[in-house]
């Protein structure tokens, strides 16, 4: 049999009951790596755990809300008790928030950031100590988004708890390389997931069909793994992401005319 990649490595994703994490949660088994999955709904966790155990390896499902402290606490001594330590902490949950800046509220930005930012600082800090354990080799995989590399209106609260994820991960990237632990970026563009609808929205906004064809959660979850494999600093996945976050850098100021374009402003009826 041919030998897997992540053999026998422990891999904990957050927001492992939908869309990329689920997707990456069978990508990593199969290359077989025993997986924790964590997430609020827990038979959504319990249908993913069962396609990861249907891969050959372990899989721990564990109920988590990333902002809650002493939750993610648990969850790492549940890792610990279960596996003794951690290869790789993918940090995947997250929210979206659509509409103008001045139109949504205080509390749903502030949501946003906890899930988006503060969940990932929170749950990082405390998988640190499990992924020493398993240093030098260990991994910690940040999911950002090409929103996250510029702002696009209506957009702009999501994208700015992405753009702090970017900049805390170049930081702690610095902070951990003497100790042998990666610290890789991978920011996906438009992705088939149940992300639009679980996301928030300003009062009277919501978004038009986007004229992008949606990658997979699969395609995403594959390149994650290739990223981790390479241990490639940063993954900036569809061609049209590419595009704009080079485009971002070279001419800022015609990308501003273009960006204008790319959302459609629609209110609600
Ligand atoms: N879809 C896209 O177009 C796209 C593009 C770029 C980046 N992304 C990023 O990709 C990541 C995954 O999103 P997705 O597209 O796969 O959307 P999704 O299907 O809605 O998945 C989001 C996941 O996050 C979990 N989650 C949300 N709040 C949580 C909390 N407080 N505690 C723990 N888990 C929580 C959800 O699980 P529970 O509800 O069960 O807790 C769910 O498993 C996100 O970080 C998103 O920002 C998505």
């Amino acid at each position: 049999m041919a030998t897997r990649d992540f053999q026998g490595k422990v891999v904990l994703i957050t927001g492992a009951s939908s869309g990329i994490g689920r997707a990456a949660a069978s990508a990593y088994a199969s290359q077989g790596a025993h997986i924790v999955l964590a997430a609020r709904r827990e038979s959504q966790l319990q249908d993913a755990a069962r396609e990861v155990e249907a891969l050959g390896v372990r899989a721990l499902p564990v109920r988590c809300d990333v902002t809650v402290e002493e939750e993610v606490h648990r969850l790492m001594r549940e890792t610990e008790a279960a596996f003794g330590g951690l290869d790789i902490l993918v940090n995947n949950a997250g929210l979206g928030l659509y509409g103008p800046v001045e139109g949504f509220s205080e509390a749903q930005l502030r949501q946003v950031f906890d899930i988006n930012f503060f969940g990932l600082v929170r749950v990082t800090r405390a998988a640190l100590p499990l992924l020493r354990k398993r240093a030098p080799g260990s991994q910690v995989v940040n999911v950002s988004s090409v929103l996250g590399h510029r702002g696009l209106p209506l957009l702009g609260g999501y994208g700015a708890s992405k753009a702090a994820v970017n900049l805390l991960t170049e930081s702690l990237r610095a902070e951990l390389a003497s100790e042998g632990i990666s610290v890789l970026l991978v920011s996906p563009g438009l992705t088939e997931t149940e992300f639009r609808d679980a996301r928030l929205s300003a009062e009277g906004w919501k978004q038009d069909a986007i004229p992008l064809n949606a990658m997979s959660s699969a395609t995403v979850a594959s390149a994650m793994v290739r990223a981790s494999r390479r241990k490639r600093r940063e993954t900036v996945l569809t061609l049209p992401g590419r595009v704009m976050v080079l485009a971002n850098r070279w001419v800022p100021a015609l990308f501003d005319r273009v960006a204008r374009r790319i959302v459609n402003p629609a209110k609600a009826p």
